[in-house]
């Protein structure tokens, strides 16, 4: 991977850590970016602009105006010619502003006119990273769209150990190379995606449930956003949060719920990603008050069966449209996995086996085998959910939405 031919803009603030935007000019250079530095009033007291422009080759920003002849530095030509702008270090400071939009100095002028993506590197002591007020300030930056680079644990300049160290930059050039080498090939495309649990409730205070945590759903959600595609994601109960701008989440409860919103959304979707754990059954009465116990040793509940929100759609998809299903099979798995793609009319059917170790329900983890209509097979290792995420994307958009 390189960085051939990127114009990067480097935003440099106050912190101890300036020293390694030193080692990322030279890094970036390396990898054939084109580097412009802007740095803030304090960041000049930790690294000299001298040292940063001998590196990147390119005089360093700062004022307004240039000093020696009065030239304006234009932020809104810096905004039109970055491929990208990564601020790091970022302080406290300079992180509440740019999430405020408080444009008193060239870098937060800069950041405001930025049409490329941006990314921030924090930096500062651990009590500082920690404060409710620097996570709100990040926080609004992540749902403004900004791609945080969390900081990392260690000892820090005060002699403290814990979280508030800028990454590293030779771990930062391999994050803007990966960046770079994703295809964001989901532009404006439209994605629904059902994620989470149901529940299906028995009277006000219990419900029939299951151990379905969201994350995988979450996941995919993040990564068709990331990729530039319109999210629209369904969910049952789950304390997940979303992050990113471009998905719209819908909270349902039930599997009717479910059901109600997938309807009224797939018509204007692109594709459908069904990764929720639907409950295939609900009680036929839903109690309004508590059930109480009585003297008779068994109690029956009687149950009806949801409407299968994956096979509706497989009726109702037009030409142009995917959808893209999950088994979970325990046994025969493949087969099954099989028949149920076709009896749902699904594109796609990705298979997790209760039997793999970390793979399914509840974990981190997830172990895929993707099946498509066409007979195509392909059978990943245990990976992260948001890598499963990338290759389930990768896998059923490669080919279909790019043609
Ligand atoms: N699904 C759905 N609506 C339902 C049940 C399932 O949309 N009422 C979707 C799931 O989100 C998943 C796929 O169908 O994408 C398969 O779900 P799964 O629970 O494995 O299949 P079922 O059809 O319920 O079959 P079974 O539980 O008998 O294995």
């Amino acid at each position: 991977m390189s960085l051939q031919g990127k114009h990067i803009i480097l935003g440099v603030t106050g912190s101890i850590a300036a020293y390694k935007s030193a080692i990322l000019t030279r890094l970036l250079v390396k990898k054939g970016a084109e580097v412009q530095t802007v740095i803030t009033p304090a960041g000049k007291e930790f690294i000299t602009p001298v040292t940063l422009s001998a590196l990147s080759g390119r005089p360093v920003i700062s004022e307004f105006f240039a000093s020696s002849n009065g030239t304006w530095h234009s932020h809104v030509d810096l905004g039109l010619w970055a491929d990208l702008m990564i601020v790091a270090p970022a302080t406290a400071s300079s992180i509440g502003k740019m999430a405020n939009g408080i444009a008193d100095n060239m870098l937060v002028t800069t950041y405001l006119s930025m049409k490329a993506p941006v990314f921030v590197a924090p930096a500062m002591d651990l009590d500082m990273y920690r404060h409710v007020s620097t996570q709100r300030n990040i926080k609004k930056l992540k749902s403004d769209g900004v791609h945080i680079i969390e900081a990392t644990e260690g000892e820090l300049a005060s002699h403290l150990e814990g979280k508030g160290r800028m990454e590293e930059p030779e771990n930062i050039v391999a994050m803007l190379e990966h960046f770079f080498a994703t295809d964001h090939n989901l532009d404006k495309k439209k994605i629904m995606i059902t994620a989470g649990p149901t529940y299906e409730r028995i009277d006000p205070v219990r419900f029939i449930g299951n151990f379905s945590s969201g994350k995988m759903g979450f996941a995919l959600a993040e990564e068709c956003a990331s990729r530039g595609a319109e999210v629209v994601l369904i969910t049952g109960p789950t304390a997940l949060s979303a992050s990113h701008p471009n998905i719209l989440r819908v909270n349902v409860e039930s599997a009717m719920e479910m059901y109600d919103a997938a309807l009224k959304n797939f018509p204007q979707m692109d594709a459908a990603i069904l990764s929720a754990a639907v409950a295939d059954y609900r009680p036929e009465q839903r109690s309004d008050k508590k059930i109480k116990r009585s003297d008779k040793e068994h109690y029956t509940l009687s149950l009806v069966s949801n409407p299968d929100i994956a096979a509706s759609l497989g009726k109702l998809k037009k030409p142009g449209q995917l959808t893209i299903g999950f088994a979970l099979e325990t046994s025969d798995e493949e087969r099954n996995a099989t028949k149920k793609m076709e009896e749902k009319n699904l594109d796609f059917i990705v298979l997790n086996s209760l039997n793999d170790r970390g793979a399914g329900f509840g974990h981190d983890t997830n172990k895929v085998t993707i099946l498509s209509r066409h007979g195509e097979k392909q059978s990943f290792p245990l990976k992260s959910k948001n890598d499963v995420a990338k290759d389930i994307i990768h896998t059923v958009f490669h080919s279909c939405l790019d043609s």
